[in-house]
């Protein structure tokens, strides 16, 4: 979604303010925007479509500064296009405003602001923001950006320069993230971290309802009372090596082969040979309150969800519902505070699950927050946050993100059954073991690319396909299917091999491309029936297997074996090959992988 960046400090703001913006395409946009102080006045450049369309308007009218707010906008309210593109700038053109997120009373603002003789250039929600703060503005900028802020309903992360206080950067948020990056003589904002990694590593996260007022030297934060805020920046530990390509064609590959190092990152200090599992410093005491949980996330991290549940259920024993963060937020969940959620979020910043975890706290639960981005909104709200080490994750579709929240998953099921007792050590101590050597299964399983671009070579020019699982191998179908979807444009579905038979099978004739996951030995048996269902229907069966369950299935098209006989860790294992399908799918058909149309990495809309 939508990305900002602002700068203050000695240096060529327009190319700074360009190149964060760079950093941030993969959130997704449809348009961009600058206005830096020239030392005159606020120049204003914007342009529809990619970055590269702004820095051709910029070499036409070149705008130099010290000062500048920057932004890539993702249409909500009005037409991608130019006109409606950030910065909006007040009547008098002295105030620029950049804004993530939603102003739901902009209607009633825009109305009031008319009457009042305010000419309004674009269709957006945001261009209230810069009229407001011009109305009250009477020489100083925080008072005016407060007083302006006061009136909006929604969410926003906000940057706000002045033409006559050049001295300052004014950034404020509700519900949308934004950091405040410490340099020498200089200072940022950025609505995500990678956007300013190059430049510095010290950032403060603001939290909500805080407005700062950034000049190159200093940073002072002001809480919703007006009242000074003491907190000292933190130290960011990814690399800047971690934002960028490194040599590989698109971002999605990078992070497909970065998960054998995401996973070991993600279980270091956590799990150690024959020592118990080491939840980070979640209280075991409570452990015997909870007699329900709630996972709560959207699309992939969803997928992770349904695995996480079988996890939990099977080792802890403790009943498990998963819900997509956008029903259980209106459904009225019955929650108490016998009840733990769990809200899972690679960003940490989505809309749904945010607001799902404040249902929950608010109804007295418990909140377990695994996320893969510090300081984030939803790490900030949860009772206790359980960070997955995936490091930053550029590709809009989400792979190492999922990998390493099932295995945080995995530990939480292995911590409550070791504290509950609930399974037996021989059990929990299979599974452990599983989890070490997961970073060397990964490797191995990768090794089997070739093949799956081979295969890829030959169904990249299907319109549907569908994919086949029971048990964990079902909800890793789904995460299979969507990562097609997503990336390739192919129409695809998942169902469980038993459902075939009660509907599906109908859409089954010759050559339809059906991708089967079977690795579960107890029940692959099951699973070969569904595939014969397909296949003597005419269907171009793919079964990914594994050595255990390869026998059963000498019925598929064709069949690609994973090294192992599962385990019910499979569905990490199982996840790579199915990546890799959706990769080389969607690179045989040309697109673009790593921002896919009408996507965002960040959804920080409803
Ligand atoms: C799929 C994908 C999305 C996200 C979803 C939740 O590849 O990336 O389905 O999983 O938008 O995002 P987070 O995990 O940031 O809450």
């Amino acid at each position: 979604m939508c990305g900002i960046v602002g700068y203050i400090g000695n240096k060529n703001a327009t190319e700074i303010l360009t190149q964060g913006l760079k950093r941030l395409e993969y959130r997704g946009y449809d348009s961009a925007g600058v206005a830096v102080f020239d030392g005159k006045e606020i120049q204003t450049v914007k342009a529809k479509g990619r970055l590269k369309n702004l820095k051709d308007e910029l070499l036409k009218t070149p705008v130099t500064g010290n000062l500048g707010i920057g932004h890539t906008r993702w249409a909500t309210h009005g037409a991608p296009c130019a006109k409606n593109s950030h910065p909006h700038t007040s009547q008098d053109g002295k105030i620029a405003v950049v804004h993530n997120g939603i102003i739901e009373n902009y209607e009633q603002l825009r109305a009031m602001l008319e009457n009042k003789g305010y000419t309004f250039k674009s269709e957006t929600d945001t261009e209230v923001i810069p009229h407001l703060v011009e109305l009250y503005y009477d020489g100083d900028i925080f008072c005016a950006v407060k007083k302006a802020v006061s009136h909006l309903s929604g969410s926003y992360a906000l940057g706000i320069i002045c033409e006559n206080e050049p001295d300052k950067l004014v950034a404020v948020r509700k519900e949308s993230p934004l950091i405040i990056g410490v340099g020498d003589g200089e200072n940022f904002i950025a609505s995500d971290i990678p956007a300013i990694l190059s430049e510095t590593e010290n950032v403060y996260f603001l939290n909500d309802g805080e407005i700062a007022v950034i000049t190159k030297d200093t940073v002072d934060i002001f809480g919703k009372d007006g009242e000074p805020v003491i907190k000292k920046p933190e130290k960011v530990t990814f690399s800047e090596n971690a934002a960028q390509k490194d040599g590989y064609e698109h971002f999605m590959l990078k992070e497909i082969y970065e998960q054998p190092r995401a996973v070991a990152d993600t279980l270091r200090g956590r799990l150690a040979d024959g020592m118990p599992v080491k939840f980070d410093d979640f209280d075991s005491k409570l452990i015997s309150k909870f007699r329900k949980i709630y996972i709560v996330a959207c699309g992939t991290a969803y997928h992770a969800g349904l695995v996480g549940k079988m996890a939990i259920e099977k080792l802890a024993k403790l009943p498990t519902d998963v819900e997509l963060a956008s029903e259980f937020r209106y459904n009225e969940p019955l929650i108490d505070s016998e009840t733990m959620v769990i809200a899972i979020s690679q960003s940490g910043e989505t809309a749904d699950t945010l607001a799902g975890v404040r249902l929950a706290k608010s109804s007295g639960a418990y909140v377990l927050a695994i996320t893969n981005v510090l300081g984030s909104s939803i790490s900030r709200e949860a009772d206790m946050t359980f960070y997955t080490y995936a490091g930053p994750e550029i590709s809009v579709a989400s792979t190492k993100a999922y990998t390493t929240q099932l295995v945080a998953l995995y530990l939480f099921a292995l911590f409550l059954a070791e504290n509950k007792n609930s399974a037996l050590p021989t059990e929990i101590d299979i599974v452990k073991k599983e989890l070490l050597k997961l970073p060397v299964s990964l490797k191995k399983v990768l090794e089997l690319e070739g093949e799956i671009k081979r295969i890829s070579k030959k169904i990249y020019k299907e319109t549907d396909m569908y994919y086949l699982g029971r048990g964990l191998d079902y909800a890793v179908a789904m995460e299979g299917s969507l990562k097609l979807k997503e990336i390739s444009y192919i129409h695809s579905e998942t169902y469980a091999g038993g459902e075939l038979k009660h509907g599906p099978i109908a859409l089954i004739e010759k050559d339809t491309v059906v991708i089967a996951i079977s690795t579960n030995k107890e029940i692959c048996a099951k699973m070969d029936s569904n595939i014969k269902e397909v296949t003597t229907r005419g269907a171009y069966t793919i079964a990914i297997v594994n050595e255990a369950t390869a026998p059963q299935h000498t019925a598929c098209s064709h069949m690609v074996v994973m090294p192992g006989e599962g385990s019910v860790l499979s569905p990490v294992t199982s996840a790579i090959p199915l990546q890799l399908l959706a990769y080389h799918v969607a690179y045989q058909k040309g697109e673009a992988i790593d921002k896919p149309r009408n996507l965002a990495k960040s959804v920080t809309v409803e």
